[in-house]
């Protein structure tokens, strides 16, 4: 049935009563004083009214600056916000239009490819993505590609790929898996081995094993992932079977604190067996969500069946990425900050970042409630647990309930394959978190911390569930 024209002003609006509804307190003569929620209105509203509706709603979130639940960069400085708005119009695959927007991702990825010590950083290739998800999609793809085109070359079956991972990946992994028909074969971690370290992996590993995935920053903590320790494992295997297996180092958020703050630490291209490396510029790459990076050590490691040709200022550009259309302006604010920030001024950030994680950690690690299972040394970034006895009053997910109260965003949650009946809680601190605002963080953990042990009576278990996903 077509729409009635409508002449009330709120009518017109399409708001039934009793069902969901937003009201915003304008007045104004014959403006709407309700919105639907979940159907167009029917005609317009002035700017105004509109923009401050989306505003107000966004204004209930969370407060992002107190999110320590997440690794995704919360705060820009003014002179990238200016440029933000300025290039928020660019659409990054239009290369032929905006050449210069091109060339700037191409400077971005050879800078980084020379950070992670590429043997010869003009003659690796890289792409931005649009974050660790896109970039380890494609990195994956690539080890299955190389994969398949050594087995055919061979005679032999492609039906049957694997990938050897730890139970504690982040779940782009898992969706790769299941995207792309690869079968994952998960290390699980354990007390003794909390990250995949190479211990029995010739248990895991085959003639179909596409490569292996180290993860250097484990979501669920923090730590680094010994990738000298894996490929020597892998030199070992390939020793005694013949089989040569590639390693992808994820590094959603070590990619860009080791070479700063661990810069002896032999995890990228200087170990030959790392054939790709990917991270996320908007997690300590500094830059506003939206951007990752994904780079191969040599041209010859990204297969060119994958690699598609884009115009560039009539000439052409290769282009290998899952989604067509995406900002260009965050890699302008990479740009921005890799020229503003240099080598030093990221050494700073990320010195600063990690002394409040130690400082925090070290803390927390005193009071008797908690015990660590690490302390931000790798990434500045540490899980604890309950101490083993120390009440039956209250847990983790109750600390983090009261947290809330505070507005700080701390997630409880359940370790992965070995450990599922260990629960943590996680900092992540970042650019932004200051020591001031961190000694107030450790003020409201005290508090809670007492007022929980202060309890009379066990608090309430029905229905606490992490609402926290990885
Ligand atoms: C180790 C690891 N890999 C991949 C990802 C996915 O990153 P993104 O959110 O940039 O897609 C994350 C996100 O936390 C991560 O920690």
């Amino acid at each position: 049935m077509p729409a009635t024209p409508s002449t009330s002003p709120t009518s017109n609006l399409g708001a039934d009563p009793g069902q969901n509804q937003l009201n915003p307190i304008f007045a104004r003569p014959g403006e709407a004083t309700d919105f639907a929620l979940d159907r167009m209105p029917q005609s317009e509203s002035l700017p105004e009214t509109a923009y401050q509706i989306v505003h107000d709603e966004a204004m209930l979130d969370g407060n992002s600056r107190l999110n320590l639940a997440t690794f995704v960069g919360t705060w820009m400085d003014s002179y990238a916000s200016k440029i933000y708005a300025e290039s928020a119009d660019k659409n990054m695959i239009d290369k032929d239009e905006y050449p210069q927007t091109a060339a700037i991702e191409t400077r971005c990825w050879t800078m980084i490819a020379s950070l992670w010590n590429a043997p010869d950083p003009a003659g690796a290739i890289g792409t931005s993505t649009i974050g660790s998800s896109e970039a380890c999609m494609l990195g994956g793809l690539a080890l299955k590609r190389r994969w398949q085109l050594a087995r055919r070359a061979a005679g032999k079956s492609t039906e049957k790929p694997n990938l050897i991972l730890s139970s504690a990946v982040q779940v782009c992994w898992e969706k790769f898996c299941n995207y792309w028909d690869v079968e994952p074969r998960y290390v699980p971690i354990s007390d003794e081995h909390k990250v995949l370290d190479g211990f029995e992996l010739e248990k895991y590993v085959d003639e179909n094993t596409i490569g292996v995935v180290a993860i250097m920053g484990v979501t669920y903590t923090g730590m680094y992932e010994p990738v000298a320790e894996i490929a020597a494992a892998l030199d070992r295997i390939q020793e005694s079977t013949g089989l040569d297996i590639p390693i992808h180092v994820d590094g959603a958020s070590g990619g860009m604190i080791a070479p700063f703050l661990q810069p002896d630490l032999v995890w990228d291209f200087r170990l030959e067996r790392v054939a790709s490396i990917s991270t996320s510029a908007h997690k300590y790459g500094l830059v506003y969500p939206g951007l990752g990076w994904v780079v191969w050590r040599t041209v010859d490691d990204l297969p060119k069946e994958l690699v598609f040709d884009v115009t560039y200022l009539g000439g052409h550009m290769p282009s290998f990425a899952l989604n067509f259309s995406r900002p260009g302006a965050q890699v302008l604010l990479q740009y921005y900050l890799f020229l503003r920030l240099g080598w030093d001024g990221y050494y700073k950030v990320q010195k600063a970042s990690q002394d409040v994680a130690v400082f925090l950690a070290t803390e927390i690690g005193k009071m008797p409630a908690f015990q660590l299972w690490n302390d931000g040394t790798d990434i500045p970034v540490f899980a604890w647990q309950l101490t083993q006895g120390y009440t039956d009053k209250w847990n983790l997910y109750h600390l983090s309930e009261r947290l809330r109260l505070k507005g700080w965003l701390i997630p409880a949650y359940p370790m992965p394959d070995n450990l599922t009946d260990m629960v943590v809680q996680r900092v992540v601190v970042r650019n932004g978190l200051s020591r001031n605002l961190a000694e107030s963080l450790l003020a409201d953990i005290v508090e809670a911390v007492a007022y929980l042990d202060a309890l009379e009576s066990p608090m309430p278990t029905e229905g606490l569930v992490t609402s926290f996903t990885h």
